[in-house]
């Protein structure tokens, strides 16, 4: 059996149980719509729902749905308009076509008579509002989200093999972008060059690209892209991805210019600690250990680079003197949203399992499961806002303001790999460094 089919079995199973445990017998799932712009005829960029694109390697199709029944083939209705104004989605192809049942539309609302016969009491729609037609008002129960939420959190073999794709695919970027700040070039520059090293446009990159050079490497989602290049490119953040059948990739790379030793350095001192927190995933490890783990290391950092004196590198966690330098967790799981769902359940019934205290940005607090994919992107900065309030504290004296001032030109580092937990005393799969490699 394929990957795929394979996957798809999977999910079938996966959906049989939930809908019998949670009181259903039918799951609909609505791919989404076209949204429009206020009083404009022009759409905003069309995300499918995640549940739709779990099953189909189908980004770009809004007004398509999925029927799942125990003991059936899914049902796929394909929307498929006879449109001269757009490129219509062309006709179905790949793996998927023969595993399922297919019904193409030609007009959203036909959906409502091509799923009828599925339609019970007991039926779970999901999806957003807007995609409701007349008997098809998605009521997205939480029990069975749930459930799914849960299991999607851990990837099957054919997940794994997308996700490998998109890091393969960034790394040609990321290599472009690189190349284009050694040569000195504009922030927007270095980002054209990701997009034609990824064959990616700006409509279809799993996320807005990271592009900041200098001070604006310390802005954590900095959203500009200037189009002059600065009179002199010290330091240069990238956290760029790339997707493949809806799958995302999410890296972060930090570059110093050469002759910026210092700043070369505290990065060197930053990756070896991103690699000893990548061992850290494994399972059934507390993803919060590994956030609390990462305080840690960076007070190691900052006691090695001279950045802070005179205190232990346990003192410096306790006093919260690391946080004004990494003040975001430590990552998140990754796959069919590049900030997936699910990170913060106690278990597949539901539940909160809680933020460490103190910690409030931090987005995976669940135990390592084998076939999970999580980032791991510990981040040093120096962000004037942070640091003025470090300085009016009573640490203020710990902290050597010269090395903080001459580093701050740099902006801050942040290096982000994707890594997926394996079976118990197996170390990790680090997606990203075996695409660079
Ligand atoms: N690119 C967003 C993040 O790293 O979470
Ligand atoms: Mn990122
Ligand atoms: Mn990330």
């Amino acid at each position: 059996m394929s990957l795929y089919l394979d996957h798809l079995a999977t999910l079938q199973r996966h959906a049989e149980s939930a809908l019998e445990r949670t009181g259903h017998d039918t799951l609909l799932i609505a791919s989404g719509i076209e949204k429009y712009a206020f009083l404009d005829d022009r759409p905003y960029l069309f995300q499918a729902n995640p549940h739709f694109k779990h099953w189909l390697p189908l980004t770009n199709h809004p007004h398509s749905w999925l029927a799942v029944r125990p003991g059936k083939k899914p049902r796929v209705v394909y929307y498929q308009p006879d449109d001269y104004w757009h490129v219509p989605p062309s006709a179905p192809s790949g793996e998927w076509v023969d595993a399922v049942e297919l019904v193409v539309i030609r007009e959203p609302e036909e959906a409502a008579a091509a799923l009828a016969d599925c339609i019970t009491p007991r039926t779970a729609i999901l999806g957003e509002a807007d995609a409701a037609l007349p008997g098809l008002t998605p009521n997205n129960p939480e029990a069975l989200l749930n459930l799914l939420h849960w299991a999607r959190g851990v990837k099957s073999p054919y997940e794994l093999e997308q996700m490998r794709a998109a890091q393969r695919r960034a790394v040609p970027g990321h290599n472009a972008a690189r190349a284009a700040f050694l040569r000195g070039e504009s922030e927007a520059a270095i980002h054209r060059a990701y997009l034609v090293a990824t064959g990616h446009t700006d409509r279809d990159l799993p996320y807005s690209n990271i592009v900041g050079l200098n001070e604006h490497a310390a802005v954590l989602h900095y959203q500009y892209q200037d189009e002059s290049p600065p009179a002199e490119s010290r330091s240069f953040l990238i956290d760029a991805g790339a997707q493949v059948n809806g799958y995302a990739s999410d890296i972060t790379r930090t570059w110093a210019a050469p002759g910026h030793d210092e700043f070369a350095a505290l990065i060197a001192a930053m990756e070896r600690e991103q690699l000893g927190l990548v061992d850290e995933v494994r399972e059934g490890v507390d993803y919060r250990n590994i956030h609390l783990s990462t305080h840690r290391r960076i007070a190691r950092v900052l006691r090695e680079a001279g950045i802070v004196n005179g205190m232990s590198d346990e003192a410096m966690v306790a006093e919260g003197v690391t946080k004004p330098f990494f003040p975001h967790g430590i990552g998140h799981l990754l796959g069919l949203l590049v900030h997936d769902v699910g990170g913060f359940m106690a278990s597949e019934d539901g539940g909160v399992a809680d933020k460490p205290e103190g910690h409030r940005y931090l987005r995976l607090t669940r135990p390592l499961q084998a076939g999970m994919v999580v980032t791991i992107e510990p981040g040093l900065y120096f962000i004037p806002t942070l640091l003025r309030g470090l300085r009016a504290s009573p640490h203020a004296a710990q902290v050597d303001w010269d090395v903080v001032d001459r580093l701050s030109r740099y902006g801050g580092i942040r290096i982000e790999d994707d890594v997926a937990c394996r079976a118990a005393g197996e170390a990790p799969e680090n997606l990203t460094r075996d695409a660079f490699a």
